[in-house]
């Protein structure tokens, strides 16, 4: 069967991108990426990109008139490499309701916490204020409001006593970075979709007991 055409949307480090390639390497994976598209031109997610011979494309966001203009040339580049998934990795852009509409159930992302609970910025920081003793990460099929819509999959993590805002975004970041590549592999083997404000599993998918804290495969 054709593998689903993914691309990967960035604007920074790029290490969940990363493990996205490293994941849809072997030729048995049934999604591949097919761009990396970046608006910043210095993300360093690029080179790694490149080093891995994956095609990169910068579309500069302060070049367009709106964010409207904008996401329809995004929309232009990804439909012209025939991207058929979007998964937003770092990406710092909202995105407007047009390019979410076009690309409904067709774009997810990752966000470092137990969506719904600390949607934007300085996730980290603000769990550990708030004295939380379970953080995490979600992967969720994106819908126009930030870190918003049907969640996939999640992986917990327990906040140490003495967690920093850095300890503990790298333990996060190490579930991201496993996370990220099932969920993909649900949606490119028709095993999860959007349905309503939630997502629906296959049997299959639900027997493996594996959508909290799964195993790496
Ligand atoms: C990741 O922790 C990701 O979850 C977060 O940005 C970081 C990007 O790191 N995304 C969000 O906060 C989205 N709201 P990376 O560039 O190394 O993948």
């Amino acid at each position: 069967m054709a593998r689903l055409k993914v691309a990967i949307l960035i604007s920074g480090r790029g290490s969940n991108m990363a493990a996205l390639i490293e994941a849809m390497q072997p030729d048995d994976f049934p999604a591949e990426v097919v761009l990396v598209l970046s608006n910043q031109p210095d993300a360093a997610g690029l080179e790694i990109a490149r080093a891995a011979n994956i095609p990169t494309e910068v579309l500069k966001h302060g070049d367009f008139d709106s964010r409207e203009a904008f996401d329809a040339a995004m929309t232009e580049v990804l439909a012209a490499a025939g991207v058929r998934l979007i998964c937003l990795a770092g990406f710092m852009r909202l995105l407007s309701t047009e390019f979410c509409q076009r690309w409904r159930d067709r774009i997810i992302n990752i966000h470092p916490s137990l969506l719904p609970a600390f949607k934007g910025l300085h996730v980290h920081e603000r769990m550990l204020e708030a004295g939380v003793r379970i953080a995490g990460c979600t992967v969720h099929f994106v819908r126009p409001a930030m870190d918003e819509g049907p969640i996939l999959v999640q992986a917990t993590v327990p906040i140490a006593a003495d967690d920093t805002a850095d300890s503990l975004s790298a333990r996060i970041l190490e579930q991201e970075h496993r996370i990220y590549p099932l969920a993909v592999r649900l949606i490119a083997e028709g095993k999860a979709r959007a349905a309503g404000a939630s997502v629906a599993l296959d049997n299959f998918a639900l027997s493996e007991d594996r959508l909290i804290n799964p195993p790496l495969r």
